[in-house]
């Protein structure tokens, strides 16, 4: 059985948890993984109520030997690999502790290069797999108030432009999604109400519609490669 591993899992109604609900679907193993375990057992949970196999392995993204080990725990051939960890870090630049910039970046950007990196290790023997990295508007632009979340995620792009452009050759597909738009998802809905509440679910993105496009993606012959697709709702001004 070929297997995915997805880092970044949240609660049941966020984009890690229903990607890795999708994948397990089209019958891979899922690895979810993430730092809270509640989270993870109730994802894992409900792929196995829905005939999939699945297993959780609590891991932090910014920590060198637990993403090393999160490639470790499956002897399944790695077939997809997705980084979707990211959580917004606004603040003014004046008033920012440098701690809370490095922690931003080690969290946005660094993991995904210690993801991206075990990811291509476990899967050039085989010279096959995908590597698919989340973004969002910050990966594009700046913006006031949110310079660590922009620099973090303007760097996680880079990166996986690099890392797309070393790994076809290999066979090995990389791709970034940008999330430009509100997830119409648990965050949204549980942080946030009062702007949820004034929001029309035209104008937030929904999440089965974002895995549709990592599904996409994951289907694409190595005759005609993407590197990037960016979504939004048509309301969103960009
Ligand atoms: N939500 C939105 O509106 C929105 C908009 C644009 C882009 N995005 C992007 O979409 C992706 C998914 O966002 P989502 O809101 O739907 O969240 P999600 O997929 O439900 O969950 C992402 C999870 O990442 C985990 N995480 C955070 N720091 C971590 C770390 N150091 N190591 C391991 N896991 C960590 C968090 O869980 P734990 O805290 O339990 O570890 C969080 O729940 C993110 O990359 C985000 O930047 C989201």
């Amino acid at each position: 059985m070929k297997s995915a591993i997805i880092l970044g899992v949240g609660p049941v109604r966020g984009l890690g948890a229903q990607l890795a609900l999708r994948f397990a679907k089209l019958g891979l193993h899922i690895v979810v993984a993430g730092r809270t375990r509640e989270n993870l057992d109730y994802v894992v949970a409900d792929i196995k109520n829905h005939g999939g196999s699945a297993e959780y392995f609590i891991c932090d993204a910014s920590r060198e030997q637990q993403v090393i080990n999160l490639f470790e725990s499956t002897s399944d051939p790695i077939d997809l690999a997705i980084y979707n960890v990211g959580n917004n870090t606004p603040g003014s630049i004046i008033d920012m502790e440098s701690s809370y910039f490095e922690n931003s970046w080690r969290v946005g950007c660094f993991g995904g290069f210690l993801f991206g990196r075990e990811a291509i290790r476990h899967m050039q023997p085989n010279k096959s797999g995908s590597v698919f990295f989340t973004g969002a508007s910050a990966s594009l632009r700046g913006r006031a108030n949110f310079s660590a979340f922009n620099s973090a995620k303007g760097g996680l792009r880079n990166f996986a432009q690099a890392m797309a452009k070393e790994c076809s050759p290999m066979g090995i597909h990389v791709g970034h999604i940008i999330i430009d738009g509100i997830i119409d998802g648990d965050k949204i809905r549980n942080r946030h109400p009062k702007i949820y509440d004034q929001l029309n679910s035209n104008d937030m993105l929904e999440i089965e519609l974002i895995v549709a496009t990592y599904e996409y993606l994951y289907r694409q012959s190595p005759r005609a490669w993407s590197f990037e697709v960016d979504l939004r709702p048509s309301t969103e001004s960009w």
